[in-house]
């Protein structure tokens, strides 16, 4: 896989978030929940996005500015190089008979493709504010709730769960739907298997999140 290097299109607000447009070029999308590792000029490490959107020559990232890696992408401007590195890890498996997407705040990032591959099933999508819930329109057929009610309490049974969000929610949906594919995070500073910064406990053992996920199977 070639690090490849990309044209901004646009940097749009949603809510508190930003999203980043890039043109696509050759790159493939990937799968759902797979991720991209996005640098922006003059940063040393690249930071870990998934793709929000897939949409004809474009690659969408949507992008909670909570550091200087996360901002300097928010900043960036119509025109501006981007170096772009993916898709990288395992995403959600789409043959799932009853689906079921829920969200939590900057976790509904890879929500709207995943909509899209499986033609817009019902989603929960939870926010803790009506400025962030405006990111809940990007993902079509979405119930939304605004803390303090929970995605857990709307959440309706007998589906199969695909799930993205902070890990206190993942650990509530786990709970609820052990089958449940949920979308994890840990600090990244390669995305492909060679730093083992992004190493996690998985039944006992230590595991990469970048090779063995980012989306693993609750059970
Ligand atoms: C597979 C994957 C997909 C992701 N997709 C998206 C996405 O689509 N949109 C988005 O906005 N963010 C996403 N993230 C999170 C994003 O990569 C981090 O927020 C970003 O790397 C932070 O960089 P920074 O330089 O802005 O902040 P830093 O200064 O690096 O971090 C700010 C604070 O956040 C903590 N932090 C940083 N990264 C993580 C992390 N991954 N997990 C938990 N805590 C962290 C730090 O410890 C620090 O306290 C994803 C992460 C992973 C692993
Ligand atoms: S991010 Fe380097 S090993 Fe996973």
């Amino acid at each position: 896989m070639r690090r490849e290097t990309r044209n901004v299109i646009e940097t749009e607000p949603v809510g508190p978030y930003t999203l980043l447009r890039v043109e696509r070029g050759e790159i493939e999308p990937g799968s759902p929940g797979q991720f991209f590792m996005l640098g922006a000029p003059g940063r040393l490490l690249p930071r870990p996005m998934s793709l929000a959107l897939a949409a004809g020559n474009e690659l969408g990232f949507l992008i909670d500015p909570i550091g200087p890696g996360t901002r300097a992408l928010c900043s960036l401007e119509p025109g501006d190089r981007i170096a772009i590195l993916g898709p990288l890890g395992n995403g959600f498996r789409l043959d799932v008979e009853r689906p079921l997407l829920v969200g939590g705040g900057i976790g509904i990032a890879p929500l709207p493709y995943l909509s899209e591959r499986l033609g817009n099933p019902p989603a929960v999508l939870g926010f803790r504010s009506s400025w962030h819930a405006e990111a809940g329109e990007l993902v079509p057929n979405a119930e939304v709730v605004i803390e303090p009610t929970y995605v857990t309490e709307v959440m309706p049974p007998g589906h199969d769960v695909l799930a993205c969000g902070p890990a206190p929610m993942l650990e509530a949906v786990r709970r609820l739907t052990p089958h449940a594919q949920l979308a994890w995070e840990a600090p990244m500073a390669c995305g492909y298997g060679a730093c083992y910064g992004c190493a996690v406990e998985i039944d006992g053992e230590l595991k990469r999140l970048c090779v063995e996920g980012p989306v693993l199977e609750a059970a």
